[in-house]
């Protein structure tokens, strides 16, 4: 089964990319779904895709996708799909953006398919079987020190969580190497599973920005939390991703930070 699930999230998930990548440079519809938040028609026929390639196999799954109504289906299994993460870098045809799938079983997610068109890249994981990109096996980088860290992160949409965030910002601007922000929080989470990023951090994601990113750097050999340092769950909002070794240090700049 776990094979099927895993052919069926690879086919979802590319399909879906290369879609979004095929209208990257042609017009598009665009529609505001709230105060920096934008939805375009490829994210929909993204989304489309998606959910007809998994609900052809398995129509008895629970579907969670963003731009959906949550689908109650009658099994253990839920799948999360965000069919275009990075949509504000899409709209401004900034080719940083992936397509995210995962799929959990009660709960606990199982598997983490992710795939980014432009560079035709697929970052996956199983539980408790490793992560890989393409057919390459992942591993989170090695560097121990603040100071040379490459820390990444986005911005959260709410005005008061950004003004909020400030004095922290300020304090991990004078820690780290320097920061990037991505544009696509499923991205900076394969980006420290890939080791090209030694922590990403985020302060409110929905589950299908981060089901499949934090088990693929989890499964790198990398840490996931909480800000509190609680492990991390679907449903929560901020969360840390780091290599491991520099997690504490992380959680320590982060620990007067309360927003939420
Ligand atoms: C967004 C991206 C962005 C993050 C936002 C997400 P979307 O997802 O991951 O980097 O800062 O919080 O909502 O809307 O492009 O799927
Ligand atoms: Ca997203
Ligand atoms: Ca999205």
């Amino acid at each position: 089964m776990e094979e099927l699930f895993r052919r069926v999230a690879f086919e979802a998930a590319i399909k879906a990319g290369n879609i979004t990548a095929s209208m990257l440079e042609k017009p598009r519809e665009v529609h505001q779904k709230g105060p920096r938040d934008i939805v375009t028609d490829a994210d929909f026929a993204a989304e489309k895709a998606i959910i007809e390639t998994i609900t052809s196999w398995f129509p008895e799954h629970s579907i969670c996708s963003e731009e959906k109504p949550f689908h109650q289906g009658n099994s253990p299994y839920t799948w999360y799909i965000d069919p275009l993460d990075g949509t504000t870098n899409y709209f401004h045809r900034l080719p940083i953006f992936c397509t995210s799938v995962a799929l959990a079983e009660r709960g606990e997610v199982i598997l983490g398919v992710v795939y980014e068109p432009i560079n035709k890249r697929l970052f996956w994981a199983e539980k408790g079987h490793g992560a890989y990109l393409n057919d390459k096996p992942l591993r989170v980088s090695a560097i121990s020190s603040l100071e040379d860290s490459l820390l990444g992160l986005d911005l959260p949409r709410l005005q008061a969580l950004r003004v909020e965030f400030g004095a922290t910002l300020q304090k991990l601007i004078e820690t780290v190497g320097t920061i990037r922000a991505v544009g696509s929080a499923v991205l900076g989470l394969c980006f420290v599973a890939a080791g090209w990023l030694e922590a990403y951090l985020h302060l409110s994601l929905k589950p299908w920005d981060l089901a499949a990113g934090a088990l693929i750097v989890e499964e790198a050999g990398g840490k996931v939390t909480q800000l509190g340092g609680k492990p991390w769950t679907i449903e929560a909002k901020a969360l840390l991703a780091s290599n491991g070794l520099l997690h504490e240090q992380f959680l320590r700049i982060l620990e007067n930070f309360t927003g939420s």
